[in-house]
């Protein structure tokens, strides 16, 4: 299986959380045609490709994770109708849109989940993990108990109040009959489902999905392999019926996910990519400082690019829903050379909406639907110096969520203006990356160095674009770099009879 969706050669991402983007109805929540009427900042911004937090009918006790109808976009947002329009808009400015989709478990609202609590049988019976009895539990996976009608003990994949969707065990206890083997006619039918929804949002217009909790599916399977094979049947089906739609996998094991037939996968703040080394953790890799380290992500990095080698993409976004804002561990000029890294390497980089401003983590929030600590990096986008930051009209107290009070918060007008500005800086990074093959998703790399400086090469045809990553406060001397410095971010740098010498906390790029 080879990686065939050509858009993605050139594809920044932009992530969108619809809630707390933009609200165009003042009912204080972000709607889709909230998004359509910024699609011009995002193109400006120089990002071609958005993925969107779920937008589907929901309970909303985990943000939108706890789907209870996947064919509705959930009615604070808006219409079906104004997503196909997304879409189109989106579209006439070639720039592509993914869903999110949640594989993996539903909301107890869903009626599925209703079908599958009664006691007779049905055609939702084994739609989920069910023990036979509701005095046993299903081991290790938490469950929802003494709620249906039905005598049995449902799985849970995350909150409680989210059923494990079934698509079986991959070695079924023989003593424990309900542990369903994964071509069952319930987990297939389950599997079947799901490429339904998927079938419905990409015939509107939709192109991918970024799919959440990607690696749970399968349950006791402890090397993936059930999992694996269960992706690389829902890629057959989308080169078959799809063959243009992206998707990207929440799993963090590109090893894994590639294998199994995605296009792209996150490198994240859990799993064994060392990715929290470089922005969140005591001695972050780009702090200027200095005392950080890249090795272990690099090590980790290399491992898993030879071991994928042309399967995929391997993407590292600047944050997301679930994460510490960049800006907890990094000053403005820390985030211009972090941005250098995330914008020069292999893979389509993810951009968290507002971390083009460094917006940042709003300290002390009550938690709201079920985001608990990741409520803070989820506060309305800032756009102006507007009433809300222009994020909305309806009266501060509406807001989905308070926004960062502080008077000198970033907004977007501002930065636009700004020549100096952190998003002015990442435009600049963009477009260099966007006229540099050697620099885009599929263009080589090869580490040179990986302390401080870091220094790789991205080839592409005959196209050789060295970075030199300076994060440290310390002037950089490397030694054997021949060309011609084609961008610096703000400091000096030089190349004098083979060496380079760069300012502290400076990315460079020679060609
Ligand atoms: C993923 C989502 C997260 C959600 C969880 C359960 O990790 O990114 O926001 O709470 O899955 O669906
Ligand atoms: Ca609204």
């Amino acid at each position: 299986m080879s990686n065939c969706v050509s858009w993605l050669d050139n594809a920044v991402f932009y992530e969108i959380y619809p809630q707390s983007f933009n609200d165009t109805n003042a009912d204080g929540i972000g709607d889709i045609n909230g998004i359509t009427e910024k699609l011009d900042y995002i193109k400006e911004l120089g990002c071609n490709a958005i993925w969107i937090n779920p937008c589907f009918k929901s309970p909303f006790g985990d943000a939108g994770y706890d789907v209870e109808d996947y064919y509705t976009v959930a009615p604070r947002y808006g219409t079906n109708e104004d997503l196909a329009n997304l879409f189109k808009k989106a579209h006439k400015r070639d720039m592509h849109v993914i869903l999110d989709l949640v594989p993996g478990h539903t909301s107890v609202n869903h009626e599925w989940f209703r079908q599958s609590m009664k006691s007779e049988r049905n055609e939702f019976t084994d739609r989920y993990v069910w023990t036979d009895s509701i005095w046993e539990e299903p081991q290790g996976m938490g469950c929802i108990r003494g709620i249906s009608e039905r005598d049995g003990s449902c799985a849970v994949n995350f909150f409680s109040h989210q059923p494990a969707l079934n698509y079986g065990f991959y070695k079924p206890d023989p003593d424990k009959k309900w542990q369903q083997p994964m071509d069952a006619p319930g987990p297939m039918a389950t599997r079947e489902a799901m490429k339904d929804v998927m079938r419905f949002w990409l015939g509107m217009g939709c192109d991918g999905f970024r799919v959440d909790m990607a690696g749970s599916l399968v349950k006791h399977d402890e090397d993936s392999k059930g999992t694996i094979a269960l992706w690389q049947d829902v890629r057959k089906f989308l080169d078959a019926e799809f063959p243009n739609a992206a998707m990207v996998s929440e799993w963090g094991e590109p090893d894994k996910s590639l294998i199994g037939g995605f296009h792209m996968d996150f490198l994240l703040h859990f799993g064994p990519s060392h990715y929290n080394d470089l922005f969140r953790c005591d001695e972050p890799y780009f702090s200027k400082r200095g005392k950080g380290s890249a090795k272990e992500f690099i090590a980790a990095y290399k491992a898993n690019y030879a071991k994928t080698d042309g399967k995929g993409l391997i993407c590292i976004p600047s944050g997301n829903h679930d994460m510490g804002r960049l800006s907890v561990c990094l000053d403005t000029d820390e985030m211009k050379v972090a941005f250098a890294f995330l914008l020069s390497m292999p893979g389509a980089p993810f951009i968290y909406y507002g971390d083009e401003i460094g917006m940042r983590y709003v300290e002390g929030l009550a938690s709201v639907e079920g985001g608990y600590g990741r409520t803070g990096s989820r506060s309305p986008m800032q756009w102006d110096k507007s009433v809300n930051a222009g994020f909305s009209t309806a009266p501060k107290d509406k807001l989905y969520i308070k926004q960062d009070e502080s008077p000198d918060r970033p907004d977007a007008e501002s930065q636009s203006a700004d020549e100096s500005s952190l998003r002015s800086e990442i435009k600049r990074l963009i477009a260099l990356r966007m006229s540099k093959p050697a620099l885009q998703s599929k263009g080589r790399i090869e580490f040179v160095s990986d302390g401080y400086p870091l220094v790789y090469k991205r080839t592409a045809g005959e196209q050789t674009v060295t970075a030199v990553i300076n994060p440290s406060a310390e002037k950089a001397v490397v030694n054997g770099i021949g060309g011609k410095i084609i961008y610096t971010t703000g400091g000096n740098a030089e190349i004098k009879d083979g060496t380079l010498y760069a300012d502290g906390c400076t990315a460079v790029f020679v060609e």
